[in-house]
């Protein structure tokens, strides 16, 4: 089979999609899938690359000579990726493509509406859930919709940006006051995020957000345990056997301590009781379920200290990197990694 692997984007979560990628080229089954590499740019320009996998992470694809312009055909009678070599348009077929990207134009809807138009199988869930998924927003809806427990929130809309003295009173009525969440809708990997004690900090937080979308979410912070469950599966999607769980070391699990420093600590299984893990386990599936999900999602949670779950996240696209818990939790679950990439892309074409 031939499968696409997509790495890069023009998302925030760029460099992540570069680490991620890098791991599932060293890991998928070579022998088994004949990988065809596609690169995109920040400013989102498409390019297959045949270079070394190494040649990722520090960006240096970008100026591999062996680089061509390509582009996924929305012409379905194409199925497959348009390279153009010497002003001359050569066609692959793909089996499917395999976006190991994040965030926008990766996770959001968009790659996934485009492999619908060109008639290719896509890893992960479809254009609508991914949709929901990716914008906090909608996510807090459906699960609320499908009584599943979220932390209370409110959305805030830029232009319909209420006063600090409202914005105050909004928070402690609805949020039971600070500490709080200040959270783009649309991003990933807690880029634009903000932790605010005091309202004197809020205004900032804004501002930070509203840099990566035009709308953004207040979240109460919820005291807990950081939980994250993997799931697999189509119409009948299981969960990893374990929980993960994580210790951020700073105020919470931000963008350098999940990828740069080592400012957190990670459990595998996590310290919680066997009750506990079936709890996260069953919610997760039931919150797959309900977002519409396939093939994949990453789950987290926060696990209060009376026992019960609040889901902070969905992640359709998750990472994929070194630290990443979607791998580890399923290569804990007894498949090795090409098994993971292998059932991942069966899931797609099924
Ligand atoms: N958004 C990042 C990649 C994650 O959830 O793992
Ligand atoms: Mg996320």
């Amino acid at each position: 089979r031939t499968i696409g692997i997509l790495f890069g984007g023009a998302s925030s979560e760029h460099d992540v999609s570069l680490m991620s990628a890098t791991s599932v080229l060293e890991n998928i089954d070579r022998e088994k899938y004949d990988v065809i590499m596609v690169g995109i740019t920040r400013d989102g320009r498409w390019m297959r690359y045949t270079g070394d996998v190494k040649k990722l992470i520090d960006h240096s694809w970008e100026e591999d000579s062996g680089n061509l312009p390509a582009f996924l055909s929305p012409d379905r009678s194409v199925h497959g990726l348009v390279t153009v070599r010497d002003g001359q348009m050569e066609i692959t077929r793909l089996d499917a493509v395999f976006p190991v990207m994040h965030g926008r134009f990766a996770e959001d809807g968009s790659m996934q509406g485009l492999c619908d138009l060109a008639g290719i199988p896509c890893v992960g869930p479809g254009v609508c859930s991914s949709a929901i998924c990716m914008d906090k927003e909608y996510t807090h809806i459906v699960l609320d919709a499908a009584g599943i427990k979220t932390s209370d929130w409110f959305c805030v809309r830029k232009g319909e940006v209420p006063s600090l003295l409202d914005l105050e009173v909004k928070i402690a009525v609805k949020l039971g006051g600070f500490p709080v969440f200040v959270k783009p809708c649309n991003a990933g990997s807690s880029v634009g995020v903000s932790k605010v004690k005091t309202s004197d900090d809020l205004e900032e937080a804004m501002m930070l957000a509203f840099q990566h979308d035009q709308k953004i979410l207040i979240e109460r912070a919820m005291v807990g345990k950081e939980v994250e469950v993997a799931v697999m599966g189509n119409d009948s999607p299981e969960a990893s056997v374990h929980v993960g769980e994580i210790v951020p070391k700073l105020e919470f699990y931000d963008y350098n301590s999940k990828y740069y420093d080592d400012t957190a600590d990670l459990y595998l299984p996590a310290r919680i009781s066997d009750e506990e893990t079936q709890l996260i386990r069953q919610t997760a599936v039931k919150a797959f379920k309900a977002l519409g999900c396939r093939g994949l999602a990453r789950v987290d949670f926060f696990l209060l200290p009376d026992g019960s779950c609040v889901l902070n996240e969905p992640n359709t696209l998750p990472g994929f990197t070194k630290i990443s818990m979607y791998p580890k939790l399923f290569i804990d679950s007894g498949l090795s990694y090409p098994e993971i990439i292998d059932r991942l892309i069966t899931l797609a074409i099924e």
